[in-house]
């Protein structure tokens, strides 16, 4: 087969799709949905708003976000069944394997894979954005061998995830900030569970097989599992004057520092900056963490040491703070993540099935030929 380009591992910097869904100026640090800037969109939108901007294209009227609001929240719950499953994961199983595990039961449940059918895509969507938060809370409840909660229908996203999490309704302010850190996980161009979600798409497989695949990506420490390893660095540093000796020798011995760094922003990421912003808020209101002060710390040596390379805070890097802050286990920050990205990835979903071509690449071969198969007592 004769190669298309040079080689590049991973397809690094290779454009792998056309989409009109998030555009990323990593040397700007901008970012912007359906091309409108995150900055925007944290302060004026909703994350349910912003999930429709993303998969249909266009901010909805007054009317559609309504029906869709309604619908999502007529759809947060999950059939009994699931439940049972979820009852038989251990208790010391991470929370990704059970949302991974959950999500393509969905797909037991309502996968008809009538691609070509509005309705069955416009379910698809709802169900994913409605039942992802359900799953996350009931398993953490369940893990302890307590009884799940039920959704409520007259709280919004945010406050009904809450509530279902930590058992109590909670205030608008945390409310309110938790809803603005989904907007900003909710998508960011080809990162690689969502080349996961679009590959897997690209075979005409059902959609919850699609998120489930995305799961499966995301839940590495080198993506969306950095904001769970993030806190344990900042509870391993454990003081202000800890910070200088603990990334230095991470330097020395070439240690990723988790929450720096990316592939394409050389710059401080734009959701960073925001979600330092939403910290700060609530920190106002809930009272101060020394963890921030740690986290404020590390930023400053971070980028003292290794700015000059292009390595500065990314989204993981502030995101556990605020949700530690509101009572959340480290261990559901990367749910977290999924819940958000599962609207980006459903938005990549539908754009790739009006490409309707399957991911093929190809390789570089390094192997031998015609090699002898020796039989067993002569090896
Ligand atoms: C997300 O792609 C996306 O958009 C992802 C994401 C999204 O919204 O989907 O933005 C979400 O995943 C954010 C990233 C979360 N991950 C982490 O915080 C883990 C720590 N970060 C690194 O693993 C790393 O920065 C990556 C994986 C994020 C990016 O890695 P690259 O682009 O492949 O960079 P690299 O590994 O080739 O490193 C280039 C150089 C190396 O130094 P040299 O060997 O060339 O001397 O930079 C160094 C690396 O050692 N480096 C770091 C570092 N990240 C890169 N050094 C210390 N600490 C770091 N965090």
């Amino acid at each position: 087969a004769t190669i298309a380009c040079e080689y590049k591992p991973g397809l690094e910097g290779i454009p792998a799709s056309q989409s009109s869904i998030s555009f990323v100026d990593g040397g700007k640090g901008l970012l912007e949905y359906r091309g409108i800037s995150i900055t925007e969109l944290a302060h004026k939108s909703n994350f349910i708003e912003t999930a429709y901007l993303l998969i249909w294209g266009q901010l909805p009227t007054k009317e559609e976000l309504a029906q869709f609001e309604a619908e999502i929240r007529h759809h947060r719950r999950i059939k009994y069944r699931i439940r049972d499953m979820m009852k038989c994961f251990p208790e010391s199983g991470h929370p990704m394997d059970a949302l991974q595990a959950s999500a393509a039961a969905l797909g037991l449940f309502y996968s008809r894979r009538a691609l070509d059918d509005p309705q069955y895509i416009r379910d698809a969507v709802i169900r994913l954005i409605a039942k992802l938060p359900t799953m996350v809370a009931a398993f953490k409840l369940m893990r302890k061998g307590n009884d799940p909660i039920q959704p409520r229908d007259d709280l919004d996203y945010a406050t009904n995830f809450l509530y279902m999490l930590t058992e109590e309704v909670p205030d608008p302010i945390a409310a309110r900030v938790f809803d603005a850190s989904m907007i900003l996980h909710a998508e960011h161009t080809m990162n690689a569970s969502t080349f996961s979600a679009r590959v897997t798409a690209s075979t005409l497989t059902d959609p919850y097989a699609v998120v489930a695949s995305a799961v499966g990506t995301l839940a590495g420490p080198l993506h969306g599992g950095a904001n769970e390893e993030v806190l344990a660095m900042l509870e391993e540093i454990g003081t202000v004057d800890n910070v200088v000796p603990y990334i230095e020798d991470c330097i020395a011995n070439k240690k990723k520092i988790m929450g720096f760094g990316h592939r394409v922003y050389k710059v401080k990421d734009p959701r960073a900056k925001i979600l330092q912003e939403l910290a700060e808020r609530l920190f106002k209101q809930k009272g101060y963490d020394r963890y921030y002060d740690i986290a404020v710390e590390v930023e400053k040596v971070v980028e003292d040491k290794l700015g000059a390379k292009g390595i500065y805070a990314n989204v993981d890097f502030y995101s556990g703070l605020v949700y530690r802050k509101m009572g959340i286990p480290s261990d559901l920050f990367t749910p977290l993540f999924a819940m958000s990205r599962v609207a980006g990835w459903l938005a990549h979903w539908k754009e790739q099935l009006n490409e309707n071509r399957i991911f093929r690449p190809t390789q570089v071969y390094v192997g031998n030929h015609e090699s002898e198969y020796l039989p067993i007592a002569e090896r």
